[in-house]
């Protein structure tokens, strides 16, 4: 079942020249989590608008659980939890009354104590939040993002801000979501969140989308395909890289084996972190 299937989306902000989205089509399927990825400007955050029905007036086709999204009421606002990349709070309020206010929108409500404790929020839920640090208002979006537990959880830049104890408990929580049914829209640029989260992705560049596909495909489709191997050659190190193709035939890289001392070997990893500089980069 596809939780979204988008199809020819151009979007024009109603102040700007050109569109800011350029035809992209692309389907979310329910129960994953899909990542959109793409330098700032790219038209992340407007994709997310649009299929959180924020931004109208798009042409195109969008459906959801296979029903035009144009055609849904208010009742898909109980079914999508939304994380803005900009959180938004009441400053003068505290963090639980805060969390009491939005939750007044939904009809059935997750635990709110059990989340805030897992981001270890519940303990400071009663400072306002104007007084809570950056990380602190982040970790809170992310918990109003699941105050209804949401069947489609939309979440723009989630851990940026956080420190890697913080972004990896929320995306503990994300991964537990998923494994539970849940679907996840994910945009970000941040190359930690991808890895060790998203299913599938798609890269998003001046308002265009490129190679919709898993992160280990497109490691394997850049990937370099090769060993490097660093070994002790009269007290110092030396390196050699050879090809993966016809490793075990490989008389040199065989001969270094037999006889050095190895310090370390690597296959010719390509990081998402390159793979979205080639993509990106060579596009623009
Ligand atoms: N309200 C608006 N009116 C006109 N143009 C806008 C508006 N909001 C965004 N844009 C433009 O649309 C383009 C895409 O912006 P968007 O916020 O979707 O980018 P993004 O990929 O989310 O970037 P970032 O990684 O910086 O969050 C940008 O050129 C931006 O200036
Ligand atoms: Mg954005």
């Amino acid at each position: 079942m596809k939780a979204f299937s988008v199809e020819k989306l151009h979007y024009k902000y109603p102040n700007s020249k050109e569109d800011t989205i350029k035809g992209i089509s692309f389907d979310i399927k329910e129960g994953e989590i899909f990542g959109l990825l793409g330098p700032s400007g790219a038209g992340k955050s407007t994709t997310q608008k649009i299929l959180i029905k924020l931004l109208e007036g798009y042409s195109g086709n969008i459906q959801y659980f296979g029903k035009d999204l144009k055609a849904i009421g208010n009742s898909f606002y109980e079914e999508v939890g939304v994380g803005f990349e900009m959180p938004v709070h009441f400053s003068k309020m505290t963090a639980l009354e805060n969390m009491k206010f939005f939750s007044g929108f939904y009809k059935k409500i997750a635990n709110v104590q059990e989340l805030m404790e897992r981001v270890g929020l519940w303990e400071h839920r009663n400072v306002r939040v104007g007084n809570y640090s950056k990380g602190m208002k982040v970790r809170l979006n992310f918990v109003r993002a699941m105050l209804n537990n949401p069947r489609v959880l939309f979440i723009d830049e989630v851990t940026n801000g956080l420190d890697p104890k913080n972004a990896r408990i929320v995306k503990d929580i994300i991964s537990e979501y998923r494994n539970q049914g849940g679907t996840v829209f994910l945009s970000t640029h941040l190359m930690n969140d991808v890895e060790q989260l998203c299913d599938r992705i798609a890269f998003c560049v001046n308002g265009n989308l490129y190679d919709v596909s898993t992160p280990r495909d497109l490691k394997l489709k850049y990937g370099k395909r090769e060993v490097k191997i660093e070994y002790k050659e009269e007290k110092e190190t030396a390196s050699a890289v050879f090809p993966l193709e016809g490793i075990g035939m490989n008389d040199a890289f065989q001969n270094i084996l037999k006889s050095k001392e190895i310090e370390t070997i690597h296959s010719g990893e390509t990081s998402m972190e390159d793979i979205f500089i080639i993509v990106t980069g060579g596009v623009q």
